[in-house]
């Protein structure tokens, strides 16, 4: 039965997969939140299966719940701050975003028409409580899309690439030349950290690791930046 539910094969059960049992425990968990909060967030998606291949673009693989909060401490955000989750996904962050802080706005940008609507859906069918009014995912490639010059919290969770990721970064700049405010970036599994580091307008402020991690590593890391 937690074969089925873990959607294992018979080769991987009997080959004692079943018995390691912190894996298990982690693909429980993600099933176990989904069906609490009555959303769907746990399946990932290829960007091939999507028609979105390319290769500074990131497939649908979504941060761990929690993330945030482990992250960013509740008493920092006030009613004026506004989220933007760029690269969404099917929308955890955002729940996590609009259910656990007083976010005036909480924004999610993503580029799959698919992945969006099941955004709106979860957003739509979730037990969980959402506190900001004002949510919305907007359907967009990174690459055309303004950040509004309100947003004072920026999520990735490793989203893109090189090219793109450079331009999204530009694009916050601009917004804080143009609107001067305190920017947070919460970054999850920051490969692109040394070009972030590089434009000298990053400062770290925190880094949290997994508990279930012996060794620090990109992979499964927040880091927290402030825009200088
Ligand atoms: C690793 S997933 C993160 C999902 C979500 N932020 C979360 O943590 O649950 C990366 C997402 O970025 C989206 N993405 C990739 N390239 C993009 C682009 N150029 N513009 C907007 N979204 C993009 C993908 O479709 C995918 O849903």
């Amino acid at each position: 039965m937690l074969a089925d539910v873990l959607d294992l094969s018979d080769a991987a059960v009997s080959s004692g997969l079943l018995v390691q049992l912190p894996l298990a425990r982690r693909a429980l968990a993600r099933l176990w939140y989904d069906r609490r909060f009555g959303v769907n967030t746990a399946d990932f998606a290829t960007l091939t299966d999507l028609g979105l291949e390319h290769p500074e673009r990131v497939y649908y693989s979504p941060a761990h719940w929690g993330t945030l909060r482990r992250a960013l401490p509740a008493r920092d955000v006030g009613e004026h701050d506004v989220f933007l989750d760029l690269g969404a996904g099917k929308g955890r962050m955002m729940l996590e975003a609009a259910s656990g802080y007083a976010f005036k706005r909480v924004i999610g940008v993503e580029l799959s028409p698919e992945l969006t609507e099941v955004t709106r859906r979860n957003l739509a069918a979730t037990r969980l409580r959402l506190r900001a009014r004002d949510v919305e995912v907007v359907q967009s490639d990174v690459l055309d899309y303004d950040i509004p010059d309100d947003v004072s919290v920026v999520f990735l969770n490793n989203p893109f690439r090189g090219e793109i990721f450079a331009s999204a970064v530009e694009r916050l700049l601009a917004s804080a030349g143009r609107a001067p405010r305190p920017i947070t970036m919460i970054y999850f599994n920051p490969v692109e950290e040394p070009h972030l580091l590089q434009t000298g307008r990053f400062q770290h402020v925190r880094t949290v690791v997994p508990r279930w991690r012996k060794v620090e590593g990109i992979y499964g890391t927040t880091r927290v930046y402030k825009v200088t």
